[in-house]
């Protein structure tokens, strides 16, 4: 059984086909699928531009599908229609969903149980910039580094989607936050709360040193690369690193996932180690294969940081809103180095109008 009708209906969707420079990405109309058994048919109302993109057309992304596909790693949206066993009652609801890739469409299928709501106060766009961002930030916060109230920490890119949620769950947790960004973010990064420093200052360590002279009890690294022991060493007694990327190795030809396995050993080396210090490599895939205790924890985290947002606790940091067939733009533009925060896809004016 399928409630309300999506015959006739049309997607409009970004297909990456390969290796491709952003104005290779292609626009593409089909039917829409019907929602099976246990699924839900979202309207999109906002979806975004994240690093993972800009890694998968490179085709550097560690377990990315086979070209062609489409791109769009999370999404808000209204339910249109529901299949079998899906409670009808969802249709007309706004949801947020964490779908790794097949988000930069005008209607996707989903998962109802992988649905999170969107509270009524909060804008798609700007509940559509804290979904993935939002629980890798949250999680690598609360359940890895297990942060507290006065404690300090070090956020490596802190003008980026996940860069900026850091700083801001942070702050909102009563850390201090030292942020490193190129200097055209600083007076954000400042408005934020956070301390910035120029990650390309050759001085760069030397600096964090004099603002935490002891260390710092965290540091968040999606950078990777040689520099990880730089993090490393920066870790006060008891401190922990949380490494989730290698955005240093964006640009480098050969295996994608090599990078990763080798930075995932080096941190296994060191947690061997006697030196009262913790390394983690953060999935936000990671305990998929218990599904149900994975969904209510990602509900329950991703709830926590959309009451933060209604509250006017943290604000979400939209870079721009771009029209879904201008993704080329929207790549080029997350991928400029100029923005603070995400870049978020919205429907094309004729089709449902972001709220
Ligand atoms: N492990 C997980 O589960 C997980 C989940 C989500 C995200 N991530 C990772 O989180 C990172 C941030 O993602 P995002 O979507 O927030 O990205 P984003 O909004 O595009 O921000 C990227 C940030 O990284 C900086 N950057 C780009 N290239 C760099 C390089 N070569 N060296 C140092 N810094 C660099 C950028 O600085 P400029 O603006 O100055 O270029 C910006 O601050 C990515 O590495 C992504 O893979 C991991």
């Amino acid at each position: 059984m399928i409630t309300q009708a999506t015959d006739q209906r049309m997607v409009t969707e970004v297909v990456l086909p390969g290796v491709v420079a952003p104005e290779g990405l292609q626009i593409r109309q089909r039917p829409a699928a019907h929602p099976r058994a246990g699924q839900a048919l979202l309207a999109m109302e906002a979806t975004g531009v994240s690093f993972a993109e800009q890694q998968m057309r490179r085709g550097r992304y560690y377990d990315q599908p086979p070209f062609p596909f489409v791109p769009g790693y999370d999404l808000v949206g209204r339910v249109e229609a529901v299949g079998a066993d899906v409670d009808p009652g969802l249709v007309g609801r706004r949801f947020a969903a964490l779908t790794k890739t097949g988000g930069w469409a005008s209607h996707v299928v989903v998962d109802a149980a992988d649905l999170v709501e969107v509270p009524d106060a909060v804008s798609s766009a700007d509940a559509e910039t804290l979904v993935v961002n939002g629980i890798t930030a949250w999680q690598m916060l609360h359940r890895v580094a297990r942060i507290r109230a006065g404690q300090t920490v070090l956020v490596m890119g802190a003008n980026g989607g996940v860069g900026s949620t850091l700083v801001q769950l942070a702050r909102s947790a009563g850390v201090r936050v030292i942020g490193t960004a190129s200097p055209r973010h600083h007076d954000t990064l400042r408005h934020l709360g956070a301390t910035p420093v120029d990650y390309r200052d050759p001085d760069l360590w030397a600096h964090l040193r004099e603002l935490a002279p002891d260390g710092v009890d965290a540091v968040f690294d999606h950078v990777g690369g040689e520099g990880i022991v730089d993090s490393f060493r920066m870790l006060a007694p008891g401190g922990t690193l949380v490494s989730y990327g290698t955005a240093s190795t964006r640009d480098d030809a050969g295996s994608s996932r090599v990078p990763v396995l080798k930075l995932v050993a080096r941190l296994f080396l060191w947690n061997l180690l006697p030196n009262s210090r913790r390394a983690h490599f953060f999935n936000i895939w990671a305990g998929r294969r218990r599904p149900e205790a994975f969904r209510a924890k990602l509900r329950a985290d991703l709830g926590q940081v959309f009451a933060l947002l209604g509250d006017g606790v943290v604000k979400a940091q939209v870079a721009d809103r771009i029209p879904l067939s201008r993704a080329v733009e929207a790549m080029r533009l997350a991928e400029s180095g100029t923005v603070t925060g995400k870049v978020v896809l919205v429907p094309d004016p004729a089709s449902a109008p972001c709220s």
